[in-house]
């Protein structure tokens, strides 16, 4: 399995959940891997000993991604440690749902911050370095398409993400770089248990609603992503993948 070889790839949020799967599938195919983290140090060098124990290649990286500097540098240890940058995965992102009532502007500029202009700022600094065949990488969400209740502040977030996956897309064209996004339905990850949306009527509602008949893991995403990190999707570009078992 090496379709990722001498590939160089940087993976946001890459301590836990569905980035880390991201971070470990891309390794698995051969990639050396920044593995991106804002607070979890513990949880990268964990991602980190796991891709190495496998005979992989894997750096920990701390950065705030919504600072440009830290954006940044980010990106700039991929080329300083591994010699170049190939994959760019924007997977960092913060959720936090209320109704219209209870949106407070703090709610807003954190969601907004981290899951649009972080992404942005990540971009932006990554293209520096990206050249032809490059691939970036987008997570969006489902919940663009089923706009649950008390989700505007995030859903809007990533309804800017599907927008400015289209737009990207259009730019770098030109530059033989391709940028798609990967919308997920309800996946177990840690900031999903935080959310208390595990045991809930939400994750019922949500395996109910699947027609695969359960919720998401983060190896599902992660497989997906790998796929559009390699030249097996070469021809896709501007696409928003909805992967959630079939639930729309
Ligand atoms: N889980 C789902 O059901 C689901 C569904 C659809 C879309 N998504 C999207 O998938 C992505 C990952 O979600 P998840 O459930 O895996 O989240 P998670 O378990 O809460 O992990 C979030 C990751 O983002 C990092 N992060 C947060 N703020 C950051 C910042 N300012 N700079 C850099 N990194 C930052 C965290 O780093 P630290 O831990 O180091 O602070 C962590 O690694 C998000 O974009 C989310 O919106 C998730």
């Amino acid at each position: 399995m090496s379709k990722l070889k001498d590939k160089v790839a940087v993976v946001t949020g890459a301590s836990k959940g569905i980035g880390a799967a991201i971070a470990k599938s891309l390794a698995a195919e051969g990639a050396s891997v920044v593995v991106n983290y804002a607070s979890s140090r513990a949880g990268a060098d964990k991602v980190v000993a796991e891709i190495e124990a496998a005979g992989g290649k894997a750096v920990a990286v701390g950065g705030d991604i919504a600072k440009a500097a830290e954006a940044q540098a980010i990106v700039d240890a991929a080329v300083e440690r591994f010699g170049r940058l190939d994959i760019l995965v924007n997977n960092s992102g913060v959720y936090e749902f209320a109704p219209l009532e209870a949106i407070t502007e703090e709610q807003f500029h954190r969601q907004f911050n981290v899951n649009v202009l972080g992404l942005l700022l990540t971009t932006q600094a990554a293209a520096k370095h990206l050249g032809e065949g490059a691939s970036i990488i987008n997570i969006g969400s489902l919940a663009t398409r089923i706009v649950p209740p008390a989700s505007a502040v995030y859903a809007g977030t990533k309804g800017a993400v599907d927008a400015i996956t289209g737009v990207l897309a259009q730019e770098l064209g030109p530059r033989k770089i391709r940028v798609n996004a990967v919308n997920p339905g309800l996946i177990e990850t840690e900031g999903v248990h935080t959310a208390g949306v595990i045991g809930s009527d939400l994750e019922t509602l949500t395996v109910t609603k699947t027609p695969l008949g359960r919720i998401g893991q983060p190896k599902d995403i992660a497989s997906i992503v790998t796929f559009l990190a390699s030249d097996d999707s070469y021809w896709l570009t501007g696409e928003q993948l909805v992967a959630a078992g079939g639930m729309r």
